[in-house]
């Protein structure tokens, strides 16, 4: 109720700032009587994937808790499940600042971030200490430094380490703001990449006596020939889902608007219908052999049925939580 009147000074400030600002706030009232201001008690609407049973279908896309630190407060809004990273094997600090731009007129944002984390062991200290019982994601991607032909070894070093504590595992490739990830998504790169993730799956298995469902996150700017190679390579290494999109290069539909020509990854409302229509395609593609995560633009509960009707199963949001605030989790998850 109160997020209007937050957000008209929240949004005065750098975008990057105002977020910390805002989280850090939550975390610190979380555990104090005032706590009860920010729990939304919601109905359940139970989803069962990848094995794994959801109290509900929405859940936190990755990047607004890279470092596992605020997961009580996500938890409070009343998020199905979450999911933090993108996590690297070392820290590193990202692009320079400013790296993220409010495009206000169309409720989009635009973000060249660069994967600045505190690294996985950190993290991992994180969800050690953490009481929280849903279901959580890792996101897991590799270090800028890390030359492009030996990224495998850096996704192979954060499954090792995340596996014990996570429901399931996110292999980011989508990123625009890392050179070159992208180019992991075709051909040889992607099938070398999914055949030693899964083996390494299968290893930890035995170790852990837990099956911990591995995703790959993928980005929006495929022609359908393109995707429909992706849903192969995704079929044949028998991935267990696929989190359709990451943030778009494409700006056609935010031409003229403030901030359009920076660098970086656009989300929010202009995303909208491409990620839909990539998670039709795709679903189209995989006839079913495995579950999508709808995230893009979502920010309502009509654009969240039109996720689900394109083929997604369970569904993400980040700008619009950015812009609606924790009302938008309320009003989505009471009418699923
Ligand atoms: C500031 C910012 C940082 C992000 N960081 C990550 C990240 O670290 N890893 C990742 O997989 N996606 C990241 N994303 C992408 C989101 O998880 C999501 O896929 C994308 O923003 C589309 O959803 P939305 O339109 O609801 O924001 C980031 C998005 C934004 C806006």
């Amino acid at each position: 109720m109160l997020y209007p009147f937050f957000r008209s000074i929240l949004f005065k400030l750098d975008p990057e700032y105002a977020n910390k600002i805002i989280v850090k706030a939550l975390r610190f009232i979380s555990g104090t009587f005032l706590e009860r201001l920010t729990y939304q008690t919601l109905p359940l609407r139970p989803v069962s994937c990848m094995g794994l049973n959801f109290p509900n279908a929405l859940g936190l896309a990755a990047g607004l808790d890279k470092n596992a630190e605020y997961i009580n407060v996500f938890n409070a809004m009343g998020f199905g499940f979450i999911e933090v990273g993108t996590v690297t094997p070392l820290p590193q600090s990202g692009n320079s600042k400013p790296r993220i731009f409010r495009l206000l007129e169309v409720e989009g944002i635009i973000n060249r971030m660069g994967f600045n984390n505190y690294g996985v062991d950190y993290l991992v200290e994180n969800l050690k200490k953490t009481s929280f019982k849903g279901i959580l994601g890792v996101n897991i991607g590799k270090n800028t430094n890390t030359p492009i032909e030996d990224s495998k070894k850096d996704y192979l070093i954060c499954m090792e380490k995340v596996y014990s504590y996570a429901d399931y595992i996110a292999i980011n490739i989508s990123s625009p703001n890392t050179p070159k990830l992208r180019t992991i998504q075709y051909n040889e790169a992607l099938d070398n990449l999914l055949s030693a993730v899964k083996s390494k799956q299968k290893e930890l298995q035995q170790i852990y006596f837990k099956y911990v469902p591995v995703v790959v996150k993928i980005a929006p700017d495929f022609s359908i020939k393109e995707l429909t190679k992706v849903a192969s390579s995704l079929i044949y290494h028998n991935i267990d889902g696929v989190i359709a999109t990451n943030t778009t290069l494409d700006r056609t539909l935010v031409t003229s608007i403030k901030y359009a020509e920076e660098k970086g990854g656009l989300s929010g409302r202009p995303l909208q219908l491409r990620s839909t229509e990539i998670i039709r395609c795709l679903s189209h593609a995989l006839r079913g052999k495995l579950p999508i995560i709808g995230v893009g633009g979502i920010d309502s509960i009509i654009s969240v049925r039109e996720k689900i009707a394109a083929g997604a199963t369970l569904v993400q949001i980040y700008s619009g939580l950015i812009y609606k605030g924790p009302k938008l989790v309320k009003d989505i998850i009471t009418n699923l």
